[in-house]
C-alpha cells in the first residue's frame, strides 16, 4: 500500500463525507452512546465540507490509495480541526501521516502552539504525537446532543 497526500479538491466532498460519517459509526461508536454517535453523524451536508475548504478557509488533505480517499485531514489558524481514517484502514500509519500534514501546515503558517479538540477514541492516538490535555473535557454540540471531547495542545 503506497499512500500519497494532496490538498482535498471540492470534488472530493461527497468521500471526505461519506468517510467522516462512516469513522463516527464505526470508529468512535465505543467511546459514545448510540444517541450521541447518531446526532453527530447524521445530516452531514456535503455542502458544508465545500464551504469548509473555499469560503471556511481551512487546509485540508487527503490520503489516497490507489486514487480511494482512505483519510483526511484539516486545520485553521492554529487548530486542529480533523484527522479521520476509514474504518477498513485504520491501525496502518495514515493517521500519523495526515496529523503530520496539518502540524506541518500550522508550524509553517507560524504558529509555535497548535490546539484541538479530540474524540475520546482519538486522545491516546495524539497523546502518543506529543499532544497533551489542555483544555479539559468539553462538549460539542451537534443536533442537539452533546458530544465529549478533551481539549488539547502542543508546543512545536
Ligand atoms: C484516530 C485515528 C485518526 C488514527 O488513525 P490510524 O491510521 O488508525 O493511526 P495510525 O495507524 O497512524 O497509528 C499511529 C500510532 O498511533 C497509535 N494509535 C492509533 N490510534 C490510537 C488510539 N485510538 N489510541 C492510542 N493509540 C493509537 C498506533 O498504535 C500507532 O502507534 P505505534 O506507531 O506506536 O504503533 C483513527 O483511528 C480514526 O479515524 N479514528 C476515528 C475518528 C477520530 O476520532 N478522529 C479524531 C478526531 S479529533
Amino acid at each position: 500500500m503506497e499512500i500519497k497526500i494532496r490538498r482535498a479538491r471540492v470534488e472530493d466532498a461527497i468521500k471526505i463525507r461519506d468517510l467522516h460519517v462512516a469513522a463516527i459509526r464505526k470508529t468512535c461508536a465505543p467511546d459514545y452512546t448510540a444517541e450521541q454517535i447518531q446526532a453527530w453523524s447524521k445530516d452531514r451536508k456535503v455542502e458544508r465540507y465545500r464551504w469548509a475548504m473555499e469560503e471556511g478557509g481551512e487546509s485540508m488533505f487527503v490520503a489516497l490509495d490507489q486514487n480511494i480517499v482512505v483519510g483526511f485531514s484539516s486545520c485553521y489558524d492554529d487548530e486542529v480541526c480533523s484527522v479521520y481514517v476509514h474504518p477498513q484502514y485504520v491501525a496502518r500509519g495514515i493517521g500519523a501521516i495526515l496529523l503530520q500534514v496539518v502540524e506541518d501546515e500550522i508550524r509553517g503558517t507560524g504558529y509555535d502552539e497548535a490546539f484541538l479538540n479530540a474524540t475520546l477514541t482519538a486522545q491516546n492516538f495524539y497523546v502518543r504525537y506529543g499532544w497533551v490535555n489542555t483544555g479539559g473535557l468539553k462538549s460539542e454540540e451537534r443536533n442537539g446532543v452533546g458530544i465529549p471531547c478533551m481539549g488539547m495542545s502542543k508546543r512545536f
